[in-house]
């Protein structure tokens, strides 16, 4: 007996040292979209793309729906490294201290998907990532999702027709300036509590693009929908610093291929998920979808322009004037 338990303890020690060694590396990567959404599509690509190309020495764990961290969690989540990738939208940055990712809430400054990702892929977009490094955090990539409209359960067809309204936003400043510019009343709100804000009438309306807005069903308590187009919902996809450079190098590197190819595919189906999501909301037949002429959409970009002076210096004015040139802005 005395000479077989030093060989058995030998023998699973071996076992426990190499089940060890083989386990696969978890990112936990958590969201608070639907699954069947840009990002939600995006983040399941990645998983797969991630797996495989490692041979599942990487575990990708995707939490969408806020199933894991929600709005308001997931920042600190990161820096904490409690979680290990997130995608949220950049409208969410200011608590962070990262207002500048406010540019990309300025109204009607993008007038297309190519616009945003003008923006996204040049000077601006490398700035903005590099202001996080202070704070822990690594940006990969940015992911579009599309255009947002507003919606509410009376029409809204001229910007007056907002006035008094409750209207959720995200934690932006630039956000609720939009809100106050249209006599609106903002109130930043997590994304997971919207439907119920909605309701309930803690709330009476929101702005989100379709595929947000069908996907978190809130075509069951809005009964107007405006294709206003007034500012976009795009991702930033970060992970926390120290786990991302403590990673063996080849893994990384294939993790960044995997990310490229994740981020062409999510922003290939955008479009297309905001218009079937759309179709999907007119196919319910319960929210009335509201068109809006040249004329009446000028109305709004036109009440909305204060807002770009107004925060001109929060965002930098260098920063704004730059996106103007790359995109073309005409007031
Ligand atoms: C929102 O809070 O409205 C969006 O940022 C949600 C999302 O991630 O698309």
């Amino acid at each position: 007996m005395k000479f077989i338990t030093p060989w058995v303890a030998a023998v699973a020690l071996t076992f426990a040292g190499s089940a060890l060694a083989q386990a696969p590396i978890v990112i936990k990567f958590s969201h608070v979209v639907a699954v069947n959404t840009p990002k939600g599509k995006g983040a399941d690509y990645f998983k797969k793309l991630a797996e495989e190309r490692t041979g599942g020495k990487v575990k990708v764990e995707v939490y969408p729906n806020s199933s894991l961290f929600k709005d308001g969690e997931e920042m600190e989540a990161l820096q904490l490294g409690s979680v290990q990738m997130l995608a949220p939208s950049v409208s969410k940055f200011g608590p962070l201290g990262a207002r500048e990712f406010e540019i990309f809430d300025i109204p009607y400054i993008f007038d297309s998907y190519d616009d945003l990702h003008k923006v996204t892929d040049g000077p601006v977009g490398k700035a903005l990532f590099k202001k996080l490094e202070s704070k822990g955090i690594t940006g990969l990539a940015y992911w579009a999702n599309g255009f947002k409209d507003m919606s509410a359960n009376k029409p809204l067809r001229k910007p007056e027709d907002m006035k008094g309204l409750k209207m959720r936003i995200q934690s932006s400043k630039v956000l609720g300036d939009e809100m106050k510019a249209l006599g609106a009343l903002p109130q930043v709100m997590a994304f997971s509590e919207v439907y119920q804000a909605m309701q309930t009438g803690v709330v009476d309306g929101s702005e989100n693009p379709p595929s947000n807005f069908y996907t978190q069903k809130m075509h069951e308590v809005q009964k107007y929908l405006t294709l206003t187009d007034h500012g976009v919902i795009e991702y930033a996809v970060i992970v926390n610093k120290k786990f991302w450079d403590g990673l063996p190098a080849d893994i990384r590197t294939t993790l960044e291929g995997a990310m490229k190819d994740a981020t062409k595919y999510a922003d290939d189906i955008a479009k297309k998920e905001n218009d079937d999501a759309l179709a999907a909301v007119k196919a319910s037949g319960k929210t009335e979808i509201i068109t809006l002429s040249p004329a009446e959409k000028a109305a709004w970009k036109k009440a909305l322009l204060v807002v770009h002076k107004e925060n001109e210096s929060r965002v930098g004015k260098d920063t704004l004037d730059l996106v103007y040139k790359e995109t073309g802005f005409k007031p």
